[in-house]
C-alpha cells in the first residue's frame, strides 16, 4: 500500500511538473535572483531581428567582441517586424526594486527584455545573451520569466598596473571580462613606487622617469634578484578616454587611483622636492613599502592638486581612490616641516598628520564635486568627514567606517586578494603569498555580522585586487582572476548559495573560457575552502 501510495505520488508530480529543466539550474554565473520555467521552447533562429525602439548602442558589444556564437547572427534595426527580441521599459522606481533590475520573458514566439534603466537592459542583454550561448547547439531555449538584480551597487575588480604594465588592448580585455559576469566597477591602480602610469601635463617628468625604472625582482621576493631590463610604459591621456569610454559602453565605471602620501616613490624619483629629503632617488625596482613619501609641504599640495585637476575629468566616476595605504612615518618624524608643520596644527602625531594630508586633498576633491576613497589606514587619525574607505587589512576597517557612518568597499585579504595562490604553492607559479581558493571566494560574505541594521546599508559591496608584483602577463592576469572572479561575480550578486551547484555551472561555462582561449586555473575550483598546504 505505501509503495502504491507513493509511486501514485511520485507519479503525479511528475505530471503536474513542467517537462524541461524544471529540476535543473541554467548554467549562469552570477545565477539569476529568480527563474520560473514555462513549458515548450523558443526555437533560436539563424538570424535574431531585433526591435531597436530604445536607443542600445551598446547592445551586442561584449558577446560579439568575443564572437561567441557560431550560427546566430544577431540583426538590430529599428522598426523591425516581427522581431524575436524586443525590449520593454518598465514604470521606475516600482515596489523599491533596484535601478539595474530587469526581467526576461522567453515566450515561444518572441523574447520581451524589460527594465528602467540602460543599466538594466545591459544585464537583461547580457543573460540573454549567455543563454543563446549555452543553447546554441540545442537550438531551443526553454520558455522562462527571469526577474533579477544584484545585490551590490559596487561589484569590483581592482588591477595594479605599475608593478606590471599592462597595455590598453589588455585593460580592455580585462573589462570585457568584467562586464561578462556583471561586474560595475573597475578599480586602476595608476600610480605606485615602481612606475607612474597617467601622463600628467603639467609634469611630464611622472612618464618621462616616473614611468621607467632600470630593473625588476626576479623570483621569490626571498631571493632578492633583480635583472637590469628597463621595464615600464604609461597610458596617455588620450588613451584613458579611450578606455573609459570603452568601459562606459558596458556600464562600466573607472575609479583612478593615485597613491598618497605612501607608494610614492616614482613621484617623487621625477620630482625630488616632492619628498622629505629632496635626495634624488630611482624609480623602485624591488617590491615592498619604502620610506620616500610625499611630505605634507605647500609644494607637495599644489603638486597634489594639479595632478587631481588633470585626472578628475579623464574619469566621470563620483569616487577618486586616493591610496593611503603603508605609508612609514619615518621620515615625517626627521623632517623639520613635517615636524613644525605637527605643532602649527597641534596634530598629536604622525598619524594624524597623515590625517591631516588626506582631509586636506579631500577638501579639494570635494570642491570639484567628487569624493575619496582610501585604504583602511586613512581610519588612522581619525576620517576625512565624507570619505569611503576600502577595507583590506580584514574587515575591522570596513566596520569602524560603517559604525561612523561612511561608506564602505569589502575588500579583505583573506577573500579578495587574487595575487594570493588558490592551489598547491609548490606546483604553481610564484604568487605573492596566501591562499585564497575559488571556494573562500565564494564562501564570502561582505556584510559583517557585527553591523547593527541601520550600519549595514553603509556596505556598498566589495572587490577583489589584482596586485601584479608576480603577474608579469596578461595570460598570468587570466590565471589569476578566472575562476575566482566567477565566485567573487555570485557573491556580488547575492545569489551564491551552493558551492557545489556553483562547481557544476562552472564547468559548463569552462567551456566558454576554453572557446575564448582565457587561461583559467583549471585546478582552483576543487581545491578546498581551507589551506591544506601549510
Ligand atoms: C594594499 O594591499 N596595500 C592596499
Ligand atoms: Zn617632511
Amino acid at each position: 500500500m505505501n509503495f502504491l501510495k507513493s509511486f501514485l505520488i511520485l507519479f503525479s508530480v511528475a505530471l503536474c511538473t513542467p517537462k524541461f529543466y524544471a529540476q535543473e539550474k541554467l548554467p549562469l554565473i552570477p545565477y539569476p535572483q529568480k527563474v520560473d520555467f514555462n513549458e515548450g521552447f523558443f526555437k533560436i533562429p539563424k538570424d535574431f531581428k531585433v526591435n531597436l525602439d530604445l536607443p542600445l548602442r551598446e547592445a551586442n558589444k561584449i558577446f560579439f567582441a568575443f564572437n561567441l556564437f557560431n550560427k546566430s547572427k544577431i540583426i538590430f534595426k529599428k522598426g523591425t517586424k516581427n522581431s524575436q527580441i524586443s525590449f520593454g521599459l518598465l514604470p521606475p522606481k516600482l515596489e523599491n526594486r533596484a535601478k539595474d533590475y530587469y526581467e526576461i520573458k522567453i515566450y515561444q514566439s518572441e523574447i520581451i527584455i524589460s527594465s528602467e534603466s540602460e543599466e538594466g537592459r545591459f544585464n537583461g542583454i547580457n543573460t540573454l545573451f549567455q543563454l543563446i550561448n549555452f543553447y546554441e547547439k540545442e537550438g531551443k531555449i526553454p520558455c522562462m520569466e527571469i526577474t533579477d538584480s544584484p545585490k551590490f551597487q559596487w561589484r569590483g575588480m581592482h588591477l595594479d598596473v605599475a608593478r606590471h604594465f599592462f597595455t590598453v588592448d589588455e585593460v580592455k580585455k580585462y573589462i570585457d571580462y568584467l562586464a561578462m559576469y556583471k561586474f560595475n566597477t573597475f578599480h586602476w591602480h595608476l600610480t605606485d613606487d615602481q612606475g607612474w602610469r597617467i601622463e600628467i601635463k603639467k609634469y611630464p617628468k611622472l612618464t618621462e622617469i616616473g614611468a621607467w625604472r632600470n630593473g625588476s625582482m626576479v623570483g621569490k621576493y626571498s631571493d632578492n634578484t633583480f635583472d637590469d631590463k628597463r621595464y615600464g610604459g604609461f597610458y596617455t591621456q588620450e588613451q584613458i578616454k579611450e578606455v573609459v569610454k570603452y568601459a562606459a559602453e558596458r556600464h562600466i565605471t573607472v575609479v583612478p587611483e593615485i597613491e598618497m602620501p605612501g607608494h610614492a616613490v616614482a613621484a617623487i624619483a621625477s620630482y625630488p622636492e616632492l619628498g622629505c629629503t629632496g635626495k634624488q632617488i630611482e624609480v623602485e625596482k624591488k617590491w615592498g613599502v619604502f620610506e620616500d613619501v610625499f611630505c605634507p609641504k605647500p609644494e607637495t599640495f599644489t603638486f597634489l592638486e594639479n595632478v587631481l585637476a588633470e585626472v578628475m575629468p579623464l574619469f566621470p566616476s563620483e569616487y577618486i581612490h586616493i591610496g593611503g595605504d603603508e605609508c612609514p612615518k619615518e621620515n615625517w618624524k626627521k623632517c623639520a616641516h613635517c615636524q613644525n608643520l605637527i605643532k602649527e596644527k597641534g596634530l598629536k602625531d604622525e598619524h594624524e598628520l597623515q590625517s591631516y594630508f588626506i582631509q586636506k586633498i579631500e577638501k579639494f576633491v570635494n570642491a570639484h564635486g567628487k569624493k575619496i576613497i582610501g585604504w583602511d589606514e586613512i581610519l588612522e587619525g581619525g576620517l576625512a568627514p565624507n570619505a569611503a574607505v576600502m577595507s583590506w587589512r580584514g574587515t575591522e576597517g570596513g566596520i569602524a567606517a560603517a559604525q561612523q557612518k561612511h561608506f564602505v568597499v569589502m575588500s579583505p585579504g583573506e577573500f579578495c586578494y587574487f595575487d594570493h595562490y588558490q592551489n598547491n604553492p609548490a606546483t604553481e607559479p610564484i604568487a605573492f603569498g596566501g591562499y585564497t581558493s575559488a571556494e573562500k571566494v565564494y564562501s564570502f560574505n561582505p556584510i559583517p555580522e557585527k553591523l547593527k541594521d541601520d550600519e549595514k546599508k553603509y556596505i556598498l559591496g566589495a572587490q577583489a585586487n589584482l596586485w601584479s608584483e608576480y603577474i608579469l602577463d596578461f595570460k598570468q592576469v587570466e590565471y589569476m582572476i578566472f575562476p575566482r572572479m566567477m565566485a567573487l561575480s555570485e557573491v556580488l550578486w547575492g545569489t551564491n548559495n551552493d558551492f557545489n551547484d556553483f562547481k557544476l555551472r562552472f564547468q559548463k561555462n569552462a567551456k566558454t573560457l576554453d572557446k575564448l582561449k582565457v587561461n583559467y586555473n583549471k585546478e582552483s575550483i576543487n581545491q578546498p575552502l581551507k589551506n591544506p598546504y601549510k
